[in-house]
């Protein structure tokens, strides 16, 4: 008897997978996953988890769109709602370009030596939604470049994420428990963000914040009186919700950023149209002088608005979104949802779509967004560019967003042309959060 049980667990169950195996690769030549007995089609996704992006593209193309995943999925992130902070934002902004972005920007231009941009972006943005959030600027931005645990946290959280959604809850649960892999890193980022925060939660609780208005007090304030429902209480309360906006405010704009960089560093007749757009709209050829200009004026700034779409486009910083239906429901395409399904829409697939944007879809096309008479930017609904989410849940710093990403990349055009480092490899990272893997080297040239 225990011989043929092990028969069994050496020879049989290894000879039907095997069989398995060799059938579905003679069936189809396809890039569609296998779909494993007891394991599903977890080997296919942790084979291709180094291009993740790319993979579900060509299976979504494959399959006209739609895909269904056996196996382990679930979702994750929040974010909170606070519509004030939008105008705070962009006071801090336009100091955060003065005496952080342009100072450090001079220095490695005139040392004439190459540096990562994607970093210097991340500063940017971290130090801005941190002084709108916590009333804090904690200055990462200057020329030494300073290692802060908490901003550097942020990028190890996105790839340790998106792990979680990619290997059975089962697995992460175990190497959270042994505080190995993946989880070890969420656990010291987690550690870093709490060291970061909670002294600043506390010196507003007690009053101590320097403005009258930061996001912080808003919300403390919004919600004095009320019966507060959290585990935690209050001060895990507003160091959740500062958190769920840093990430909101960080990663995106300084992703979106790094990408329309490359993409106008390998289109450089990009630039050339964004140069002279904003040397017209902001009529700098006759003052011959930068100046800030006012979130009005950001909307003159047509060209670069499409440009920064088209970079949204093919590398939405949220590369994935995750839905599931209140009651069963079935899909346009067929598939039948049930209360517990996880709906996961690749917003990176739906830019590089034929069916969806065209034959030229691969291509970097700022003209594709502009009104036939080159006024305004065409309405594109959402479903079709949901890098901004669809439906009520939509984001809620669109807006303020486009008046930081113009104000940046404005800034940098207007005073250097950007080139990429040579043999720099660029590519999408395997995080929830489409970051350039390696970051983007460039050097700073004179315009
Ligand atoms: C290029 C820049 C940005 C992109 C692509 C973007 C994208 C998104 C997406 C996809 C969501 C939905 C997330 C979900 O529920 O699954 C979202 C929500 C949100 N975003 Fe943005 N975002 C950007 C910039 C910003 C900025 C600068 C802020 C301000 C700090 C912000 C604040 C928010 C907030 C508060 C929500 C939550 C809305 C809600 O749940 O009702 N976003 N964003």
């Amino acid at each position: 008897m225990a011989i043929l049980q092990y028969l069994e667990f050496f020879v049989i169950i290894p000879c039907i997978i095997y069989l398995f195996y060799l059938t579905s690769r003679i069936k189809k030549k396809s890039w569609q996953p296998t779909n494993w007995p007891v394991v599903g089609m977890l080997p296919a996704l942790l084979q291709n988890m180094y291009h993740i992006h790319d993979y579900a593209t060509q299976v979504l193309r494959e399959c006209g769109g739609t895909y269904e995943i056996k196996g382990p999925w679930r979702a994750t992130l929040s974010v909170l709602n606070h519509a004030k902070f939008y105008s705070f934002l962009e006071s801090t902004l336009w100091h955060k370009v003065e005496t952080g972005l342009l100072p450090v920007l001079d220095y490695f231009f005139k040392q004439g030596i190459d540096f990562d941009l994607q970093d210097v972006f991340q500063r940017f943005t971290f130090d801005s939604i941190c002084q709108v959030v916590l009333d804090y600027d904690p200055s990462s931005l200057c020329i030494d470049l300073p290692y802060i645990p908490c901003e550097k946290a942020f990028n190890d959280v996105v790839e340790a994420l998106l792990h979680r959604h990619i290997v059975p809850e089962c697995i992460w649960k175990l190497q959270k428990l042994l505080k190995i892999g993946n989880e070890k890193k969420l656990i010291e980022a987690w550690k870093a963000f709490d060291e970061f925060i909670y002294p600043l939660v506390d010196s507003s609780n007690r009053g101590e914040l320097k403005n009258d208005f930061n996001l912080l007090r808003a919300f403390t304030k919004a919600i004095e009186g009320k019966t507060i429902v959290s585990s935690g209480g209050l001060r895990d309360l507003l160091r959740d919700t500062s958190m769920s906006l840093m990430f909101a405010g960080r990663d995106t704009t300084s992703t979106c950023l790094t990408w329309l960089f490359w993409l106008i560093a390998v289109n450089p007749w990009a630039e050339i149209k964004i140069l002279e757009e904003i040397e017209t709209k902001l009529l700098l050829k006759e003052e011959k002088k930068w100046r800030y200009f006012n979130a009005q004026e950001c909307s003159k700034l047509i060209y670069l608005h499409a440009a920064l779409c088209e970079s949204l486009r093919l590398f939405p910083p949220g590369a994935f979104e995750y839905k599931a239906p209140i009651q069963p429901d079935i899909l346009p395409s067929g598939h039948h949802l049930h209360e517990s399904t996880k709906v996961i829409v690749s917003v990176y697939s739906v830019g590089r779509m034929e069916t969806v944007w065209g034959n030229d879809c691969l291509e970097f096309k700022p003209e594709r967004w502009i009104s036939p008479h080159g006024r305004g930017i065409t309405h594109e609904p959402s479903y079709k560019f949901p890098a901004f989410n669809v439906g009520p849940r939509t984001c809620l710093g669109k807006e303020m967003a486009f008046i930081q990403m113009k104000n940046v990349a404005a800034t940098i055009i207007y005073h250097y042309t950007v080139q990429i480092v040579k043999g720099h490899p660029v590519s999408p990272r395997d995080s929830i959060v489409l970051q350039a893997k390696h970051g983007l080297r460039v050097r700073l040239l004179m315009v």
